[in-house]
């Protein structure tokens, strides 16, 4: 059960890397950040308190947890960040944290070519 489930999520990564190109930290990826996550991941932020997880900047966000780095550029299947947005690591923690339904699967596609292509601070 728990291959399939890896399986079926890394067709989706797979696919995604493909559907949008050229994608921009600046213009693209930082305003999904701004509306659903910086509320929680900067300083003050519950998620910031809990995790360490700054995103208020490219660097930051790079930065990662107090545990370390949530992305891994180049591959959005083992990146964190991704595993999360997607509810992959595990639905209680599915981010954003308690929005309902998630962020929409065109936005975390955005997330993911991102990562996919570099994750470049572009
Ligand atoms: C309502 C508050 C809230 C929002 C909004 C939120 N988070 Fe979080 N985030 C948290 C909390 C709380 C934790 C700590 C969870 C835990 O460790 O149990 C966390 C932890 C994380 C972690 C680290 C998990 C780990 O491995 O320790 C990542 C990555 C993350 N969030 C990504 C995001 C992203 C990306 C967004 C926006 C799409 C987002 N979060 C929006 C509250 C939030």
């Amino acid at each position: 059960m728990k291959s399939k489930v890896l399986f079926f999520g890394f067709i989706l990564a797979a696919s995604a890397a493909h559907a949008e190109q050229g994608v921009s930290y600046k213009s693209d990826v930082y305003p999904i950040i701004h509306d659903y996550c910086l509320n929680c991941h900067e300083p003050g932020g519950k998620g910031y308190e809990a995790s360490g997880l700054d995103m208020t900047s490219y660097a930051s966000l790079m930065k990662g947890t107090k545990y370390g780095a949530v992305i891994k550029p180049g591959d959005s299947f083992s990146s964190v960040l991704i595993q999360l947005v997607e509810g992959r690591a595990h639905p209680a923690i599915k981010m954003p944290f308690e929005l309902k339904g998630g962020l929409s699967s065109r936005k975390i596609d955005t997330l993911k070519s991102w990562v996919a292509q570099g994750a470049k601070d572009n």
